[in-house]
């Protein structure tokens, strides 16, 4: 069905809840046509309008709200989420090389890109900013699921052309233009988009740098992603290949790479000239407590970007994140700002997997918002997918007390129902 109307509890953000953009129904009609929403509005005044309520699928005590968001993850390491024992550069060559070298093989890429994206809506994820692997054909057998699903996705392949077991190298050149042949194929064909992906300093040249800058200066309106300052290993690393830059962003920075629709994820050890830097070029910061906590990578200052300036996202970096559910990676932020001493509000937090991170992808016509008019993408919550949250529910006495609920202790067995552009893709 892609046309229709539920009937039920619905949340969302029309704005940021400190601007009272917080929307929360009690009892109110969701319609779309052709993909996209038609209208929201409390039931009485469907009622009044006309429309026979009665007749609509009443979902109870069960929750809407708009799909998920996760501004970072790597669609080549769901198989190797919770490998012991390594923090961020033996982790990537024990156990993450090994397991993006198995995409040459394009039966296996093709199997394990459908399960990736299946997994993503089984968690309530609906749009992604997503890293492929090194492989062109991986990247196209991943793009070609997403575009099967109907889901907005924006990714990329892969570029190294140093520092990796030559199975997963690319050259500046080769990198550049398959990169080229990728944009061209999928950029804006339907619900996708690209995103030039260099993996990150310490496995490019300065020449492949300079080709990333050339992809996004060629291409107006695509994405770039990397990773910026997650582990002080890797920053010592940068810092040695890279001896005449100021810091470590400057390696992107100098080659054009910072901007409004590149998202640097991490960001646990900025210098503060990093902060300005990433601040004035309206740079996004992909946050990913889960995967920062696994790999003890350490603790980003939330409270600090946002004094800033800095336009914040979140991410479950699976697979060093050991969950795809965006509900445990919110949790795993707030717990990461209790160390911090910040106290992140749940409204606040409802607003970063939705609205937020929509804004942050310059998408918040279309997805995080259920706005008339954007494409509806929602899920159906039920809280009696897990029998402790269902016995919370017993306690709570208004929204924010029930999704603070959700956001510590919720995850997967809470989306009862996926959505994307008005379709149930999973019950
Ligand atoms: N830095 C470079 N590559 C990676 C990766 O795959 N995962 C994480 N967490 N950090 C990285
Ligand atoms: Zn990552």
């Amino acid at each position: 069905m892609a046309s229709g109307s539920l009937r039920g509890r619905i949340l969302r953000c029309a704005d940021t809840p400190g601007a009272g953009g917080v929307e929360y129904f009690e009892d109110a009609v969701l319609s779309f046509a052709d993909g996209r929403v038609t209208a929201l509005l409390p039931t009485a005044e469907a009622r009044a309008g006309g429309m026979d309520v009665e007749a609509l699928e009443h979902l109870g005590e069960r929750l809407i709200v708009p799909g998920f968001i996760d501004t970072h993850v790597h669609a080549p390491q769901l198989g190797i989420i919770g490998s012991y024992g390594e923090q961020l550069m033996a982790w990537l060559e024990r156990y993450t090389f090994p397991a993006e070298s198995r995409f040459a093989d394009e039966d296996f890429a093709a199997a394990a890109m459908a399960e990736f994206l299946d997994e993503l809506l089984r968690h309530g994820t609906t749009s992604a900013l997503v890293f492929s692997t090194s492989h062109e054909a991986a990247t196209n057998l991943l793009f070609t699921a997403a575009r099967e699903r109907g889901m907005r996705l924006v990714a990329g392949k892969v570029l190294m052309d140093r520092n990796a077991p030559a199975a997963l190298l690319d050259t500046a050149l080769g990198g550049e233009a398959a990169s080229q042949r990728l944009i061209r194929r999928w950029h804006g064909t339907g619900r996708l988009a690209y995103a030039v992906t260099p993996r990150f300093s310490i496995t490019s040249t300065e020449d492949q740098l300079a080709a990333a800058g050339r992809l996004l200066r060629d291409h107006p309106g695509v994405y770039l992603q990397t990773h910026l300052a997650e582990n002080p290993g890797e920053i010592a690393a940068v810092g040695e290949l890279f001896p005449d830059a100021l810091h470590y962003l400057d390696t992107y920075d100098r080659h054009g790479l910072c901007g409004e629709r590149s998202f640097f994820a991490h960001c646990v050890h900025l210098q503060e000239a990093e902060r300005e830097r990433l601040a004035a070029t309206g740079s996004r910061v992909s946050l990913c407590p889960s995967s920062n906590m696994f790999l003890g990578s350490g603790l980003y200052d939330w409270a600090q970007l946002q004094r800033d300036g800095v336009c914040i996202s979140l991410g479950s970096d699976v697979g060093a994140g050991t969950s795809l559910s965006m509900l445990r990676t919110l949790g795993d932020a707030y717990r990461v700002c209790q160390l911090q001493g910040m106290s992140l509000s749940p409204m606040d937090g409802f607003y970063a997997l939705t609205l937020g991170n929509a804004r942050a992808l310059g998408l918040e016509g279309q997805v995080g918002s259920l706005g008339v008019g954007s494409e509806a993408d929602f899920l159906v919550l039920d809280s009696a997918g897990d029998p402790k949250v269902r016995q919370r529910m017993r306690d709570v006495n208004s929204i924010e007390e029930e999704w603070f609920v959700y956001m510590m202790l919720g995850d997967e067995r809470l989306v009862a129902q996926t959505w994307i552009a008005g379709r149930e893709v999973r019950g």
